[in-house]
């Protein structure tokens, strides 16, 4: 394969780093995975459900016997993004490097969610631009702010309102909600486990999936 990226003029690549070609291929891993690679990018307001259903998602498709990787905003901002905080810049830089480890794990094969409010639609946007075709699903998580509020899980909503949190989605830093995202989980009145259903449901109906794995998948538990 040549290349994915297309320089452009403001790229600070130079032009002496050359990409190489790797020997086992894309489509070799396809082959050893039989399933179809894609990023589930879940989007939402903090609090929203995004990574509990992302997670329980997740389980569903270990049964379906599918390889995943989860990548959740908290847990990435503990590694490979603890030098960035909640300014919109860092916003845009926490997203771009999402983006890129999204695009890593697709060509490995790896049907990935990711769970990050992801506020801007030009950021996801870019995301999607950086995979091919139908590998890219927006899910919007859409639960109502005053819904999230009234949850505040981490106590971060009240810290906000007290102005102990500068920049906190949905109070001082705009959420920017996805026009037509592929997936639509409206989460009022829906459990955990209906939502990942919708998700799973919505991936076989678009064929990113074929439930009957799940039957041949016991079958075989049980021979074991
Ligand atoms: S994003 O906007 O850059 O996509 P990300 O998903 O990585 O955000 O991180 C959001 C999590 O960080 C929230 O769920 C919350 O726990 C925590 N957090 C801390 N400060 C803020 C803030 N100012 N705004 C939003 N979330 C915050």
């Amino acid at each position: 394969m040549t290349s994915p990226y297309i320089k452009k003029d403001n790229d600070s690549v130079s032009d002496d780093v050359v990409w190489h070609n790797t020997t086992v291929t894309h489509q070799d891993r396809l082959k050893l995975k039989q399933q179809k690679p894609v990023v589930l990018w879940f989007t939402g307001l903090s609090g929203s459900g995004k990574s509990t259903v992302a997670n329980a998602v997740e389980s569903k498709l270990l049964s379906l016997g599918k390889h995943s990787y989860l990548l959740d905003g908290d847990n990435v901002r503990h590694g490979l993004n603890k030098d960035l905080g909640f300014s919109d810049v860092d916003r845009v830089e926490n997203i771009r490097r999402i983006g890129e480890v999204a695009k890593l794990f697709v060509d490995s094969g790896a049907i990935v969610l990711t769970a990050f409010i992801s506020p801007f639609i030009s950021d996801r946007a870019q995301a999607r631009e950086l995979m091919a075709e139908g590998q890219f699903l927006e899910v919007f998580v859409d639960t109502p702010l005053e819904v999230c509020e009234q949850r505040d899980p981490k106590g971060l909503y009240k810290k906000a309102r007290a102005g102990e949190i500068k920049n906190f989605t949905g109070i001082d830093s705009a959420y920017e909600a996805p026009v037509k995202p592929e997936i639509h989980l409206e989460t009022a009145g829906k459990s955990i486990e209906q939502c990942a259903e919708q998700v799973v449901s919505e991936l076989a109906s678009m064929g990113y999936l074929n439930l009957d794995d799940s039957l041949s998948r016991e079958d075989a538990d049980h021979a074991l």
